[in-house]
């Protein structure tokens, strides 16, 4: 404990785990967003075209008409019995994940606090998380704040590289410094968009019997798939309760309700409901109540399918784009769903540097570095297809290739 003497200044009130928060670079280069004409593809925004607006007024209304005493209310820490309910059935239904009761399934707010109270429940400082390189912005920033030791393995088109998994835990088994937990995203990841074949998520759940290992499987994206077969997630191979699933409507419905879901085992959920009352008591309860009524009232699926219809659309402009716009040495992910996809540049290119010649141009992406949580990808940055127009879209891969050419 700190000795608290005297007149103290603000920075010596923070707490250790603040200390590491730094406002960055990008930070201030991303405020130049704003500017009207710029075409960002930076965000990682769902399209508000693709809100249902007509059809949540009427589920709105009715949450009104008929469940106002409720939906204004606070509500119970784990969340809304019936969401939890029909949860339990969707994963059965769409996931194959049988076997499920609502005990296992806690609503967050946003699966962003699935991430905060998995963080609280199992990490001590210095404690170590394993994922892939690069892997999602947030996650970082949340293992951190828990001052985690992030150790991460490169993936390639296939997601993390399973053999150099392998050789990784056998080591770190040998010197006794097993991970406390794997964060991995195995349908379109962000930032790169790449999917985790079923055989590596079959090879990388052995590796989780083998070693006792928790995996967290965050899968934001996953509904979204414009084509390709659907692969098993890791939680539907999950006979040892070894794996932690985090859902979120965020981005098959709408991020502004901040409804997610968490599974995990009766034991895990009644830690992370005592942890989730000190932390906000109960999640957005209109929210739950709305989210509800969106799936009771089948709004929910066919919006699924007219969101992966305008993203099919806008990934395929923007790659169609970048064929023909983009110099060859140029190489970059095909994603066959979600909402980003992933440029590496030759070695000697400086995505950080390149970037004020395109923010010049008015054409913004995000650079790749802050994705790698122990540095690197100085020559890759990541593009987001979800929010821009097709017009824009292909205007701004012009820009793109012409700031790329001018290096
Ligand atoms: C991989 C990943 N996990 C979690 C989140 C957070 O989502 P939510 O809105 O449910 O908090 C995001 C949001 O972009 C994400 O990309």
């Amino acid at each position: 404990m700190n000795k608290i003497t005297g007149k103290l200044k603000m920075e010596d009130l923070f707490s250790e785990r603040v200390a590491g928060m730094h406002s960055s670079e990008i930070r201030e280069l991303l405020k130049l967003l704003d500017r009207p004409e710029m075409i960002s593809f930076a965000g990682g925004l769902p399209n508000p075209d693709a809100f249902p607006i007509e059809k949540m007024k009427r589920v709105v209304s009715h949450v009104m008409e008929v469940h106002a005493r409720e939906a204004l209310q606070y509500g119970t820490t784990e969340g809304h019995a019936k969401l939890r309910h029909v949860i339990c059935g969707g994963m059965d239904d769409h996931y194959g994940v049988s076997g499920l009761d609502v005990k296992n399934i806690m609503i967050t707010n946003g699966s962003q606090q699935g991430l905060n109270l998995l963080s609280q429940l199992f990490l001590n400082p210095g404690d170590r998380v394993l994922t892939s390189d690069p892997t999602y912005l947030g996650a970082i920033l949340t293992f951190r704040s828990y001052q985690a030791e992030i150790e991460s393995i490169p993936l390639d088109d296939q997601g993390i590289r399973v053999e150099l998994l392998a050789e990784r835990l056998a080591y770190l088994e040998k010197a006794a410094t097993l991970p406390k937990f794997i964060y991995l995203i195995p349908s379109f990841q962000n930032p790169t968009g790449v999917t985790i074949p079923e055989e590596n998520r079959r090879e990388i759940y052995r590796l989780l019997e083998k070693y006792g290992l928790l995996l967290i499987e965050d899968d934001p994206y996953g509904l979204l798939r414009f084509e390709g077969d659907h692969v098993p997630l890791l939680k539907s191979m999950d006979v040892s309760d070894r794996v932690v699933y985090l859902g979120t409507f965020s981005k098959i419905l709408a991020p502004g309700y901040r409804v997610a879901w968490m599974i995990a085992t009766e034991e895990i959920i009644t830690k992370a409901t005592i942890a989730k009352q000190a932390q906000d008591l109960c999640t957005n309860t209109f929210g739950q109540y709305c989210v509800f009524e969106a799936i009771y009232h089948d709004v929910l699926f066919p919006h699924i399918a007219e969101i992966v219809r305008l993203y099919k659309g806008k990934r395929d402009c923007m790659l169609t784009s970048m064929d023909r716009y983009f110099p060859d040495n140029i190489s970059y992910t095909r994603p066959q769903g979600g909402m980003f996809l992933w440029v590496t540049l030759p070695e000697s290119y400086d995505a950080f540097k390149m970037l004020s010649s395109a923010i010049e141009k008015n054409v913004a992406y995000v650079i790749g570095t802050p994705f790698f949580p122990n540095g690197g990808g100085h020559n890759t940055f990541r593009l987001n297809y979800s929010y821009a127009s097709d017009d824009l879209i292909e205007e701004g891969i012009r820009r793109l290739a012409d700031v790329i050419k001018a290096q």
